[in-house]
Order: C-alpha cells, then structure tokens, then sequence
C-alpha cells in the first residue's frame, strides 16, 4: 500500500470512531467547556474529548507524525508528516443539535500552513448523516465507494453558493459587502451550512457549485480542500485585504471558479 493509502484508511478509522463519539456525547446533551476568541466561538467538552481521543488513536498508528489541531495545538512530528484535525467541525450546529457537523482530518507533508502544506489524504465524516467524504493525492474523492466530481456545468439559473461567517463580530460588515458583491449576476441562491469541511465536501459532490469563506482556520479548510481538487474542482486562498486574520477561500467547479474568485477579490 502506498503512504497515501495507509494514511488514508488511517484517517478513515478514526474518523468513524471519533464521530461515533461524538454522536453519543451530543445525544447525551452537550456541555459548553468555555469559549474562545469571541462569545459566540463555543468550544464543547465533546471537542476535547473527541480530539484527544483522534490525537491518541493518530499517536498510536503513526507515532513519529506531527499533529495540529483546534482544540489543543501543534506538536511537531519526525517523519515530514502532520495531522491536521478538527474535531468537531460546525460545533454551533452541534451544540444546537443541527446534525450538519463532521470531523474533520488530513495527513499533510510539509510546513502545517495552508499555502505550504500538500495535502496527502483526507476525511470529512458527518456522523448524523451517515456520510463520509475521503480524497487521496492524486487518486481521487469518494463519498463512501462513489468517486466524486463537481459539476461541470453551472444552468443558466446561476451557480448554488455556499458560505460562512467567522465569530468575531467585527468581521461581519466585511462578509455582508463580500456577498453584496458576489450574489448579483452569479448566484441563483445561497446556503450557509455551519461546517465548511462539509461545505467543501459538497462542492466536490456537486451539491454546491461554489463556496467561499473569510477567515477560515487551516483544520477547517484542510480535509475539504483536498477533496474538492480531486473532484476536479478548484480551490484557491489568499490573504487579500484584512491580511492574516481573515485569508479568504474560494472553491468551485472550474465552470465558475475564476468569476466567483474575481468577485470574491481573490485576485
Ligand atoms: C467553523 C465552521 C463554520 C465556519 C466557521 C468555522 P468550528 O468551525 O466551519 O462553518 O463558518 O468559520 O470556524 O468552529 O465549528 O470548528
């Protein structure tokens, strides 16, 4: 099997696992742990829980591994790989019990930052659903055993888009003028899931013609990006106006990727 392979089903196992988990855990009710950069940034005691149990399962399959995840941080690893993990991706969902929530894990080699890593295999899997997105690195995407492709065309209705909202309400005037700017003339609706590692996915499902999103973090977008490429949509991140604090993430089929990332301003 190659690396990319075993990190694949690697991944795959503990994802099942850490989503059972936290399906049991939200099922028997959900306690706020504390929040985070802003109010409305919750972090659950299922969070922690679920990825320390992911940081334990990955430390026991692939010990020498990096890993950085939301909840409790980087450890550098030795072998040139790291795990890059959200444990409970769309944790306002779950905390409001909405089942549109997934976990999120990707095996990257490189420097663990988006515009430096290549990502080697990757799962989103949403436990409520039934549903697990996977990717390997030049191989392809599957939902469960179904290859994956974006759509190739975009009706004359205009492109299905997705988006998301960072927590920090400052943000908020900024992401309301992007959607002023990015709706007219493209989009023939607008979804705003509340997990963008399914909200990735489901651009690579064709459920989505295209997403975009400011200030998403690298265990948010790691997963979904490389699931959208090897749906044959692509995926591009830059850090156009607010900087560091808010890159912003476009996704799409090819169909309406460079006008969706011009009216984004991704270039
Ligand atoms: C959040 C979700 C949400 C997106 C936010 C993310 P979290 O991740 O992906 O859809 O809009 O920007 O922070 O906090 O639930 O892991």
């Amino acid at each position: 099997m190659s690396l990319e392979h075993d990190l694949e089903s690697v991944a795959i196992d503990i994802a099942r696992e850490a989503g059972e988990l936290a399906r049991k855990r939200r099922d028997a009710g959900v306690a706020i742990a504390a929040t985070k950069s802003a109010l409305a940034d919750i972090v659950t005691e299922a969070d922690r829980e679920v990825e320390a149990l992911i940081r334990t399962r990955l430390n026991e399959a692939r010990t020498d591994d990096g890993f950085l995840g939301e909840e409790t941080g980087a450890e550098p690893g030795s072998t040139g790989v790291t795990w890059v993990v959200d444990p409970i991706d769309g944790t306002v969902n779950y905390a409001y019990g909405i089942p549109f929530y997934s976990v999120s894990i990707v095996a990257v080699r490189g420097e663990p930052t988006p515009d430096a890593w290549e990502a080697l295999a990757g799962v989103v899997y949403a436990p409520v659903l039934g549903e697990l997105f996977h990717a390997v690195r030049g191989e392809g995407a599957w939902l469960g055993a179904d290859r994956l492709a974006v759509n190739p065309e975009v009706g004359p209705a205009g492109a299905l888009l997705g988006t998301g909202f960072g927590y920090d309400p400052a943000t908020r005037p900024g992401d309301l003028e992007l959607i002023g700017r990015v709706m007219p003339g493209l989009a023939r609706d607008l979804r705003r899931g509340g997990s963008a590692a399914l909200d990735l996915s489901y651009v690579a499902a064709g459920r989505l013609d295209g997403y975009f999103e400011r200030g998403l973090a690298p265990w948010d977008l790691g997963a979904g990006s490389l699931i959208v490429a090897e749906a044959g949509g692509r995926f591009g991140r830059a850090e156009p106006d607010g900087g560091p604090r808010a890159p912003l993430v476009v996704a799409a089929t090819p169909a309406i990727f460079d006008r969706l990332a011009d009216a984004a301003g991704l270039r």
